[in-house]
């Protein structure tokens, strides 16, 4: 039986978990291609969802113990049953129910943070990483992985998953989530006291030099789009033949032997002081 939610753009089910499951190990070559958090011993992860990032990250860093925290009863209930299961995760984590803007630890009391794809969905992310850098001890890193929606481009043309995609940023802005928090990073840590900030973007651009990962890729994409669109039709922000339709596209754009996938997202790292 599902707990009750705060509202948000993917859903809590059984599917959005699968989902992000897929999305970390699917994303997991690019996300991680620049992250070492090989010296660090107690990690913070910030809106862990379903343990999907803390699984890879207790694999890649074999000396880390992850606190995760997540506001949601039912990705803490996910993440629970599938790190139990996880042999090398043994003894290594610890999930907390809570606010990332009201984090309920001691002044220093991690020497590292992670947080990916969480900021975009917080009404004050400035708070968030106010409350990091508060928990961290002085010198600290922290990893942010966050969207850049502005950055997708598709090819064929396809004005209905345009269309789609419009209204699928309004509703995360509309429900104080910001779509382009990407380009944002470095202003965030900047004003909240980091320091040695270095903000990248990370692209996929898939055509015809990697026919397989492109298709491989859409695929991926069609799914995260289309994971908001029950919620987008229930209110009333696009419409059935809107989603149909840009389901059609996707479909031609997956068969083109010309189609081109393009989207950045941005990675920032910084030290606490
Ligand atoms: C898109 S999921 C990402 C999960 C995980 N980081 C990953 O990459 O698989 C975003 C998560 O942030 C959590 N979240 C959103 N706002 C939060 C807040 N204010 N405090 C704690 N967690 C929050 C949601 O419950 C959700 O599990």
């Amino acid at each position: 039986m599902s707990k009750i939610e705060f509202p948000y753009l993917h859903g809590f089910d059984s599917i959005e978990q699968k989902r992000l499951r897929k999305q970390a190990e699917f994303t997991e070559h690019t996300v991680y291609k620049d992250i070492n958090l090989s010296y660090v011993k107690k990690l913070l992860e910030v809106g862990s969802g379903v343990g999907a990032q803390t699984e890879i990250l207790l694999r890649r860093f074999p000396k880390l113990d992850i606190t995760c925290i997540d506001r949601s009863p039912n990705q803490l209930e996910a993440a629970k049953k599938s790190l139990e299961s996880c042999a090398y995760a043994k003894g290594r984590y610890q999930l907390h129910e809570m606010d990332a803007t009201n984090i309920e630890f001691e002044s220093e009391t991690f020497d590292g943070a992670f947080l990916c794809w969480i900021l975009e969905h917080v009404p004050d992310p400035g708070k968030v990483m106010s409350e990091v850098r508060r928990v961290l001890r002085p010198g600290s890193v922290v990893y942010i992985t966050e969207v850049l929606n502005s950055s997708f481009f598709l090819e064929p043309y396809s004005p209905h998953v345009w269309k789609y995609w419009m209204a699928f940023n309004d509703y995360q802005y509309d429900m104080k989530g910001d779509p382009f928090i990407g380009a944002k990073l470095g202003n965030i840590l900047l004003q909240q006291g980091y320091r040695d900030i270095k903000v990248e973007s990370k692209t996929w651009h898939l055509d015809n030099r990697r026919p397989g990962k492109r298709k491989e890729f859409i695929e991926f994409w069609t799914e995260l789009l289309l994971s908001a669109s029950e919620q987008l039709i229930k209110d009333k922000y696009v419409d059935e033949e809107t989603v149909s339709k840009a389901k059609e596209e996707l479909k031609t754009v997956r068969n083109d032997p010309n189609a081109v996938f393009y989207y950045s997202f941005i990675q920032a790292r910084a030290k606490a002081f």
